[in-house]
């Protein structure tokens, strides 16, 4: 499946302080169980709050509810259940008390940040600016902001890949990219009168390991997740002007997202089967905190922006994860 099957199969029906980092780990994901029954009032918020209907509802959606359920559970919390069993009635019981199914679910619950309100390509050692402003024209301006930063980020990957030998198709794409990225940083820049921070990366080392491992995370995840949110915004932005912006990105970032996973290919042949390992486990970590940072998105960006609501955005966000591990 190409990322823009993924993104159209996703989207069907759904229509501070300065931090340095270059791969930025998530913070520790904490673990959780929950057994608990499943009321026909749960069903009914379900339906209502994830936007699906009765026989489409799946046991991680059950598990989330219930796990939200619980007060001592924060709503930028996102979790990922590793196993989950469901039972469920098909048909509806005519009390909301009654019980019609019960769910067991195990697995990590991780938290999304504010940072990650607005998505890129993050070169290594990229410095984020504050994000304490929500307003609509300060997001834009951070948005520009990280646009410019993926400028960076390309110019960046292209040396790199350049240095390591790679495939000239690659660098030629990565250089590409970083030109798209340019116009995209003009287009962002032209809808805000706010201030667009600047901030230079910190020096990184620059490992291949490094690379691959940043890369994985920042490309092949965070990327693709952009691409996914500017089709969303291309369509379902509040104002004309904003969809217009949104439509002129969404198909550089859909390629910009298949690039990084070309480079994962080719980085990952390079490295040893431990670090292949540890690129892989960095990959999927980052893949079950999505729904954490759509989450979070879903939160604080404006309404102008048009995103679903948290519960929802999160669902979306689980579905587009697990498209991403299936390819
Ligand atoms: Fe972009
Ligand atoms: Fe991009």
């Amino acid at each position: 499946m190409t990322l823009r099957h993924l993104i159209l199969s996703t989207t069907v029906g759904s229509l501070g302080a300065l931090t340095a980092c270059g791969y930025c780990p998530p913070s520790d994901p904490e673990s959780f169980w929950l057994h608990d029954d499943v009321t026909e009032a749960d069903v009914q918020a379900i339906i209502e709050e994830y936007n699906q209907a009765r026989f489409a509802i799946d046991c991680d959606t059950v598990c989330e509810y219930k796990y939200f359920q619980d007060p001592g559970n924060g709503d930028w919390m996102s979790p990922h259940a590793e196993t989950c069993t469901l039972e469920l009635d098909p048909e509806p019981a005519e009390q909301p008390e009654d019980i019609v199914g019960d769910v067991t679910c195990e697995g990590e619950a991780y938290d999304g940040e504010r940072t990650e309100m607005c998505e890129g390509r993050r070169p290594l050692g990229h410095v984020e600016p504050p994000s304490d402003d929500a307003s609509l024209d300060a997001v834009l301006a951070r948005c520009a902001h990280l646009e410019a930063a993926s400028v960076v980020a390309f110019r960046q990957l292209a040396r790199q890949l350049h240095g390591w030998g790679a495939p000239v198709a690659l660098i030629e794409r990565c250089l590409q990219a970083a030109a798209e990225e340019a116009e995209h940083a003009r287009v962002m820049a032209a809808l805000t009168k706010a201030h667009i921070p600047h901030t230079d990366p910190t020096p990184t080392e620059e490992t291949l390991f490094a690379v691959a491992l940043h890369n994985a995370v920042e490309g092949c995840v965070n990327e693709c997740w952009a691409a996914m949110l500017a089709f969303l915004k291309s369509r379902m932005a509040r104002t004309p002007a904003l969809r217009a912006a949104y439509a002129r990105l969404v198909d550089d970032e859909t390629r910009h997202g298949e690039l990084a996973w070309d480079v994962h290919r080719w980085l990952m042949g390079q490295l040893n089967e431990t670090d292949q390992q540890r690129i892989t486990e960095a990959q999927r970590a980052a893949i079950a905190r999505l729904p954490a940072v759509a989450r979070v998105q879903a939160e604080w960006l404006p309404q102008a922006m048009g995103l679903p609501a948290p519960a929802a955005a999160a669902a979306m966000a689980r579905r587009f994860g697990a498209g991403l591990l299936a390819a």
